[in-house]
């Protein structure tokens, strides 16, 4: 995983400002609830009316509330409004918001900041209430008699009156009073309590008190719906981003993958499997991809709405806050339990999908064999095994997963049980406000999301983290063959002479030597064939000279130049190749042709065909040289892929042949036809020629007979004939006892 972070390099930007969205979301998240419990709070439970400040007061009810503060505030409260009457020039403007200007003089609040609200706000709430208080007696006389500061007095004395010629001392008593009451509510309380004889008072002052309370509520929810609007906006993007990251940083690397296995030589090749290889290119990758783009959106999301949530909790309400670390911790509890169980199997799951691929690639790639052994009961078996391991640690660990959802769900629905109930009591005690306690469980739901968030997190990284390995084993791969810096270069002119000088070769890691200690010179102009019997090592000699494999000793001359020195592709240059197991691509025949020299004239490819005999199969089809390959070459035959692959090495017109048993697929007419044609168009060129008939290399002008990796015999046919036992031993077992003599 680790090794793969390079590749986040190019991707920082969008990274950081994915982040920065995610925040912006987060945030957005994180104020809906405020709104929500200021819509209960003020929008319906205070009538729309957000504080104890009213925006007007007529003048008869401020003094009735003046009589109630101290000088200070009373001094504090009147500097904050200014006094409209009649004669004002600002009368026209309020006079439609406040229509009882028409009788009386108003007080209407200045342009003040919200901390100067929140600073009157007691103080006028508390003189409301004390007031309303003071009415309250008025309505509760009993026999026309009220009983006012322990004296008896008829219920039509104007109370406010009586109190203003009180002495300032005696006032100051009924008020404090009357303000030890309020001391056990809170600021907020007090406001919420004032709040139906403001409402009074505004409707004394004519304003339409339902439009106040229905404005309101429209007001905070359309607020609510542009922060929803935002946080969606920043969801888009986010996702645009993750997916823009995930699938660049993929294909970068895919592009390296492929790059580096393109690099390898046959011995990286025999390391790692083609099967495996598709795999860590395709499967991993994507595996990697979609983890990438799932965590962009939560890994960072999650601790922001995680940390933000708490926070906006504690602000709501301090006491309940245990509630939340229960939370956590039964729910932290209960996914430690279920990935200990689950984590391991998550393993196992990959390795049996490999174990499943391995056994569908092999019955796939072996369908003819099966079929011609009836071996399918066997093979279903094996597959059956393959598939019911996968299908019982699947299930084992989705039953786990599974079962984790209706706990969870258990813990939730108990947290919001138990946040009702603590939080009832605190209403009913008039500690806290319903709205809050609604925010409340909304911010516990959210940070206990983040947490879930969090550890689905859990489950994709172990997954994605063992793609990753796969995919940077590949990458780590250091090729064996590679180019040296300071590299010879061949003539301009090359003759094309092959040197072996005491070469040995051994498979990596094999115990032996398949090739020991070669020396021979093919010349230019001839053919120097190679023959002997299966698993000689025809193969591996041949392949040493393009360089699939490097010698493990001594060194290949190509004009007297160390094939290591030179450039891998100035080396191949040179060489027309035809293997022993010919392969073509799909795309039609021209395509393949051209696959030596795309800028090939129509006449060589024509030529090309026409030596290796070609030209007649070709043109009986309709399309000619346009006739579909289809993929791997299956639509033509085996020798007739042979000789494309021939006249595709034909094309390039090199220095070098190389035939590994190329002949082997074609009829005798036809391997005689191409050889005599192959002589006299090959002209200067050095030809390497691996066979198993003698009737192909006959007329060769250099023969090396391979027994078990070492030379027994070099020279021409006749030769060999009189003085090589193992030459003797081939040419009899193919030849009539005329052609031998
Ligand atoms: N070998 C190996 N690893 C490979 C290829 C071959 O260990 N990747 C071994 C084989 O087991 C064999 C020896 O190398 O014993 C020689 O193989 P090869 O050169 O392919 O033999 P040929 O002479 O080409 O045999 P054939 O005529 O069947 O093509
Ligand atoms: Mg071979």
């Amino acid at each position: 995983m680790v090794k793969l972070a390079k590749y986040a390099k190019p991707f920082i930007m969008p990274l950081i400002v994915a982040i920065a969205l995610l925040f912006v979301q987060a945030m957005t998240d994180l104020a809906l609830p405020d709104y929500m419990s200021n819509i209960v709070n003020k929008g319906i439970q205070q009538n729309g009316i957000e504080n104890a400040v009213p925006s007007a007061i007529t003048q008869s009810k401020m003094n009735k509330l003046t009589l109630f503060m101290s000088e200070n505030d009373k001094k504090e409260v009147i500097d904050n409004y200014t006094l409209i009457n009649k004669d004002s020039s600002d009368y026209e403007k309020y006079v439609k918001d406040y229509p009882q200007l028409e009788k009386e003089s108003v007080y209407v609040l200045k342009d003040i900041s919200k901390s100067e609200i929140d600073k009157l706000n007691p103080t006028i709430g508390k003189a409301f209430l004390t007031v309303s208080g003071v009415d309250k007696m008025k309505s509760e006389a009993k026999n026309g008699k009220i009983n006012f500061n322990g004296q008896e007095i008829p219920s039509n004395t104007d109370l406010f009156a009586l109190l203003g010629k009180l002495s300032e001392e005696q006032r100051t008593k009924v008020s404090e009073q009357a303000n030890k009451k309020f001391e056990e509510l809170g600021d907020s309380m007090i406001v919420q309590a004032a709040i139906a004889p403001i409402k009074d008072e505004y409707k004394a002052l004519g304003v339409n008190t339902d439009k106040l309370q229905s404005s309101y509520i429209k007001r905070t929810g359309v607020t609510m719906l542009g922060i929803s609007l935002i946080g969606a906006v920043c969801t888009i993007l986010v996702g645009f981003l993750g997916a823009k990251i995930a699938a660049g940083l993929s294909r970068n690397l895919r592009r390296d993958v492929f790059t580096k296995v393109e690099s390898f030589s046959n011995t990286e090749f025999d390391k790692f499997s083609t099967a495996s290889l598709i795999t860590r290119t395709t499967n991993d990758i994507t595996q990697i991809q979609m983890v990438i783009n799932m965590s962009v959106r939560m890994v960072f999301y999650a601790p922001i709405m995680g940390v933000g949530g708490i926070l906006r909790a504690l602000q709501k309400s301090h006491s309940m806050s245990w509630i939340i670390a229960v939370a956590v911790i039964a729910l932290l509890g209960l996914i430690l339990i279920v990935f200990s169980i689950a984590l391991p199997k998550f393993k196992a799951i990959q390795k049996l999908i490999d174990r499943l691929n391995l056994v569908t690639r092999e019955n796939l790639s072996g369908m003819m064999v099966i079929r011609a052994f009836s071996t399918q009961k066997f093979e279903e078996q094996r597959f059956d095994k393959a598939n019911k391991d996968l299908t019982g640690t699947n299930l084992f660990v989705n039953r786990v997963m599974v079962s984790m959802m209706p706990i969870m769900m258990l813990i939730m629905n108990g947290i919001t049980l138990l946040i009702v109930w603590v939080g009832a009591h605190q209403v009913a005690q008039s500690s806290m406000q319903v709205g809050d306690m609604m925010a409340f469980m909304q911010y516990a739901m959210q940070i206990i999301f983040s947490f879930l968030m969090l550890s689905m997190m859990f489950i994709l990284i172990p997954r994605a983290s063992v793609a990753a390995d796969r995919v940077a084993e590949v990458l780590a791969v250091q090729p064996v063959i590679v180019d040296k810096k300071d590299s010879k270069h061949f003539e301009k002119e090359i003759q094309g002479t092959i040197e072996f000088k005491n070469v040995s070769f051994r498979y990596p890691g094999a115990e032996e030597d398949v090739i020991k200690d070669l020396n021979f010179k093919a010349l230019p102009g001839q053919t120097t064939a190679i023959i002997g019997s299966t698993g000689a090592g025809k193969t591996t000699l041949i392949n040493l000279v393009p360089r699939f494999y490097d010698v493990t000793d001594g060194q290949i001359l190509i004009d007297g130049i160390d094939i290591r020195e030179v450039p891998q592709k100035e080396l191949r240059d040179k060489i027309g190749y035809v293997p022993q197991k010919g392969s073509l691509f799909s795309g039609t025949i021209e395509s393949n042709l051209k696959y030596a020299d795309e800028n090939s004239s129509e006449e060589n490819i024509r030529r090309a065909a026409e030596i290796a005999q070609a030209i007649e199969f070709i043109s009986e089809r309709p399309e000619g040289f346009e006739t579909a390959i289809s993929q791997g070459g299956t639509n033509v035959s085996g020798g007739q892929k042979q000789r494309l692959s021939i006249a595709r090495a034909l094309v390039k017109r090199p220095e070098i042949y190389i035939f590994d048993d190329s002949f082997s697929a074609l009829d005798f007419k036809t391997d005689a036809a191409l050889r005599r044609a192959l002589k006299k168009n090959t002209g200067s060129s050095t030809v390497l020629l691996v066979a198993q008939r003698i009737s192909t290399i006959m007329n060769a002008e250099q023969i090396i007979v391979l027994d078990e990796g070492k030379i027994v015999g070099v020279g021409t046919h006749k030769e060999l004939i009189k003085n090589c036992a193992t030459y003797q031993e081939i040419a009899s077992s193919q030849l009539s006892k005329e052609e031998l003599a």
